[in-house]
């Protein structure tokens, strides 16, 4: 092959890489270059449901009230006096008269006009039970959705109880129920200790990696 003619070739195989190259480039950047499938980011709705008190253990009514503060329940209940009275005998008002009230069934008090949602709630659990009024009063509308009562809760356990109480003084109609023999603090006791032992591995010897020089000394001829 001649000098000239081996250019030509090289000459030809060049421009055939070159073009090649030049296409695959250009395809590239016509089809290759979309977008990640997905370009927003998952945003989590955590839906905070409850308020600080509901995610607590629930409530051992039974070992509370013996130890609740009655006179601190009457003092907040300057709180309810708005629109209720609890005097015996007392009057209705925007809401109604609470005398009795706990250990009472539901939406029965003589004179009053109940919401359609109070009296449902009634058929549905017919004791004004300290657990249910717990719940109630807790945050009224969450717990008996379409209730007229427009109070906010009571949101501070300590009041709460103290609340319930002194209602239960006010012509309560059950006694005080047993103490649950498992008490709710146990469970606090058991904090994990789970001390995780990370096994944290021996520093392995790193693999040497012998730059094997193989000196392949051509022996001088
Ligand atoms: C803004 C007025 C208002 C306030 C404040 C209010 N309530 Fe009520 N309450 C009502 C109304 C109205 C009803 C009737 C609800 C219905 O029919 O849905 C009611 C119902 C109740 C019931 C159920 C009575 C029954 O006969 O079944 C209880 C118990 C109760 N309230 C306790 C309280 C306590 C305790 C407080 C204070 C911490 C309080 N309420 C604050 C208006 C109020």
């Amino acid at each position: 092959m001649s000098d000239l003619t081996f250019n030509k070739v090289a000459g030809a195989l060049l421009a055939t890489g070159l073009a090649v190259f030049g296409l695959r480039e250009a395809s590239s950047i016509v089809f290759a270059h979309h977008e990640p499938e997905k370009a927003g980011y998952a945003i989590e709705v955590a839906e905070e449901t409850g308020g600080a008190a509901e995610a607590e253990a629930p409530i051992d009514w039974g070992t509370v009230l013996p130890a609740a503060d009655i006179a601190a329940g009457e003092a907040s209940f300057a709180k309810c006096r708005s629109c209720h009275t609890i005097e015996q005998g007392g009057a209705n008002g925007t809401g109604p008269n609470l005398y009795g009230v706990v250990g009472a069934r539901p939406a029965v008090h003589p004179g009053f006009s109940y919401s359609p949602a109070m009296i449902a709630h009634g058929e549905e659990a017919p004791v004004w039970t300290f657990e249910e009024l717990g719940h109630f009063l807790e945050a009224p509308q969450r717990y008996i959705n379409g209730t007229k009562m427009t109070f906010v809760g009571l949101k501070r356990r300590e009041e709460l109880i103290n609340m319930i109480a002194y209602l239960h003084s006010q012509g309560g109609q059950i006694p005080f129920p047993a103490p649950n023999p498992v008490a709710p603090a146990a469970e606090e006791g058991a904090a994990a200790e789970g001390e995780a032992a990370a096994e944290g591995e021996a520093a392995a010897p790193a693999e040497g990696e012998a730059p094997a020089e193989a000196a392949a000394e051509t022996p001088a001829a």
